[in-house]
């Protein structure tokens, strides 16, 4: 029996659709719930496919949807109240819904994706957090996240090399373009659960979870450090 709980609340956000928030989320939500963590999964995207892929992978998960910026408000205040981590997989833009969340999370995650248009999005992204920050005291923290990444590919390059200079902290680990993401999400279930054939994603994946993390490993239960120096994109 666990003495406390962490209440963490993480947030994938973005300006764009397809740049991977669902796709990490779900990961994200699997990974801590594997690690013995209680995890709701709250779906604020309009396609709820973050909601049905993770009812396929995992039904222990408590997996809640909301529409609006007031159910945000309340479905997250009440799933914190019984969980460890809150993760929720927010719309493609920055609408109301999603500036709630921002406010109420603890960790901000932005994944983008290399095209340039990802890159103009994450200035509008840490406009919106600024702005968050500023309403709860600094206390939601902001990572990008650099997925869909392509060794050897020149957009994939200069990603990697704009990215600090974007306003918001760039993690270490990096995640590649692999055919097991589109599989698991077709297959109903995660990279981290498909054994041998998607064994390089689960590694790079447990990187960014254990990096992001850090600071809960502990309660978690888990003995993985990051792994510096692996740069997925100059490999
Ligand atoms: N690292 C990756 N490698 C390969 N395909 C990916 C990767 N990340 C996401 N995808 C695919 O890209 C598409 C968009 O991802 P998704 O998570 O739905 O984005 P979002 O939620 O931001 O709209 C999906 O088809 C997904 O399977
Ligand atoms: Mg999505």
């Amino acid at each position: 029996m666990r003495a406390s709980v962490v209440r963490m609340m993480i947030v994938f956000a973005n300006t764009k659709g397809g740049v991977g928030k669902s796709t990490l989320a779900v990961h994200l939500a699997v990974w801590l719930f594997d690690r013995g963590a209680k995890v709701a999964l709250l779906d604020v995207d309009r396609q709820l496919s973050a909601r049905q892929w993770i009812e396929e992978v995992e039904p222990q998960i408590t997996a809640r949807t909301a529409g609006t910026p007031e159910d945000v408000l309340s479905e997250a205040q009440s799933l914190a109240e019984s969980h460890d981590f809150v993760i929720a997989d927010g719309p493609g833009g920055l609408n109301d819904s999603s500036r709630t969340l921002l406010i109420l999370a603890d960790l901000a995650i932005f994944p983008i994706s290399p095209s340039i248009l990802d890159l103009r999005s994450v200035a509008e992204a840490t406009q919106a957090l600024k702005y968050a920050q500023s309403i709860n005291g600094g206390k939601v923290q902001g990572r990008l996240v650099l997925n869909r990444m392509r060794t050897r590919d020149k957009i994939s390059r200069e990603m990697a090399e704009a990215a600090p200079s974007l306003g918001l902290q760039v993690t270490k680990s990096h995640i590649r373009d692999l055919q097991p993401y589109r599989d698991a999400a077709q297959q109903g279930t995660v990279v981290t659960r498909m054994g041998y054939k998607a064994k390089e994603a689960a590694a790079e994946l447990t990187q960014l979870f254990v990096e992001l993390m850090t600071d809960k490993l502990a309660f978690l239960g888990t003995e993985e450090q990051p792994k510096t120096g692996k740069v997925a994109a100059n490999e």
